[in-house]
């Protein structure tokens, strides 16, 4: 009696799937197999949600699941067995459990269609490897990797997005070697490691570089010219002297968006036209001279209204050392400044 209710019961959720392409055969199977510790929207089949149940071992996954949501759980270990069938996973999301880097196996490897992969707040001491080649999004933020394993990246050839904030990396272990292959890469995050260098590496379709939060002390001449699409750098909350760099590093007409609060600066850097977002709040610098700092001649900005009109939009100069008022000149220079915070 009970068996037929759930069938019964399959049967009436039929209905409501319509609106995922989804075979009815496979439907049924897949609601069949929804482990009871986990739910399965009968509208949204490819969906299964284990979050927030106190798992401690991964549940038997449901064969058509494209979406898995399996955070804030005790999970240790990724069971091979458990996924066995579950060849068609997308999207998991493992953040906040207890898995460590022995725990998670080689089983990632054999899923050839997963595309986004969340392993925030968990116990991994290195990124995780082998990883499958469909891989576009990859979060492993604050656990506690140290390494990145040679040639860990290598034919990721999706990978759009890799986010290792809040780790223990050290400068050995952010690489060439260690990042070869991530020809992709759009987002790089490695804020709240333990870098006191630049990272080495980077691939040139690198735009988006988050470095707040290390030690960084020096950037080497030359270092964005091999990174042309670089348009948000933050260095925010590193011991970046003007001493620490050459005059010119930041003067790239890519960059659209810079950030080196709470450093050392006495100077304000130069920066190109191009420049839309300038933070330099929270440094030592004790006096700003308009005509220095504008990218173009103070004269020549008057009468023009073409791109090289300096884009700058917005700047923060407060925590330093400045006495107000702002220097007619920056006003001059910056005529499209809406925000200026002194
Ligand atoms: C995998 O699918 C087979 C066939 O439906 C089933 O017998 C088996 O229990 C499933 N295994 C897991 C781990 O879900
Ligand atoms: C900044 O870069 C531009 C374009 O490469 C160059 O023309 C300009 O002279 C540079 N500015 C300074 C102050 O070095
Ligand atoms: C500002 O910089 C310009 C160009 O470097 C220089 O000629 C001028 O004397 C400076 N102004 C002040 C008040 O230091
Ligand atoms: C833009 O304005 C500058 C300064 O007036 C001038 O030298 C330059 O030739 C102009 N460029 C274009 C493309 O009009």
């Amino acid at each position: 009696m009970a068996r037929l209710q759930n069938l019964l019961c399959i049967v009436c959720l039929l209905g409501l799937a319509a609106t995922q392409d989804m075979p009815y055969e496979e439907l049924a199977a897949q609601i069949q197999a929804c482990p009871k510790e986990c739910r399965c929207p009968p509208n949204f089949p490819r969906a299964v949600y284990c979050d927030n149940k106190g798992l401690k071992n991964l549940p038997k996954i449901p064969p058509y699941t494209w979406y898995l949501y399996l955070q804030n759980n005790l999970i240790e270990a990724l069971s091979s067995n458990a996924l066995q069938n579950a060849t068609q996973l997308r999207w998991i999301n493992l953040n906040r459990n207890k898995i460590t880097s022995e725990g998670v196996g080689d089983v990632l490897s054999s899923m050839t269609n997963l595309a986004h992969l969340y392993m925030d707040d968990n116990l991994l001491s290195s990124v995780p490897s082998p990883l499958p080649a469909s891989l576009e999004h990859l979060r492993l933020s604050r656990n506690r990797i140290s390494k990145i394993p040679a040639g860990v990246f290598v034919g990721l050839e999706k990978l759009s997005l890799l986010d290792l904030q809040g780790n223990k990396l050290m400068d050995d272990a952010v690489t060439e070697v260690s990042l070869k292959g991530l020809n992709s890469l759009v987002q790089i995050n490695l804020a709240k490691n333990q870098l006191s260098k630049m990272p080495l590496g980077l691939p040139p379709s690198t735009t988006q570089l988050y470095l707040d939060g290390n030690n960084i002390d020096k950037i080497p001449a030359g270092y964005f010219k091999g990174l042309p699409k670089m348009a948000f750098l933050r260095l925010n909350n590193n011991k970046l002297g003007s001493s620490g760099f050459p005059k010119d590093v930041f003067n790239r007409s890519s960059i659209l968006d810079l950030q080196l609060s709470y450093n050392q600066l006495t100077e304000v850097p130069l920066i190109s036209s191009g420049l839309e977002h300038l933070h330099l709040d929270h440094n030592k610098i004790t006096y700003v001279n308009g005509s220095k700092i504008c990218p173009v001649s103070v004269d020549a900005v008057d009468d023009s209204l073409n791109e090289s009109v300096p884009q700058l939009r917005y700047l923060r100069l407060d925590g330093n050392e400045i006495n107000p008022p702002i220097p007619r000149d920056v006003i001059t220079c910056f005529r499209f400044l809406r925000s200026i915070v002194i």
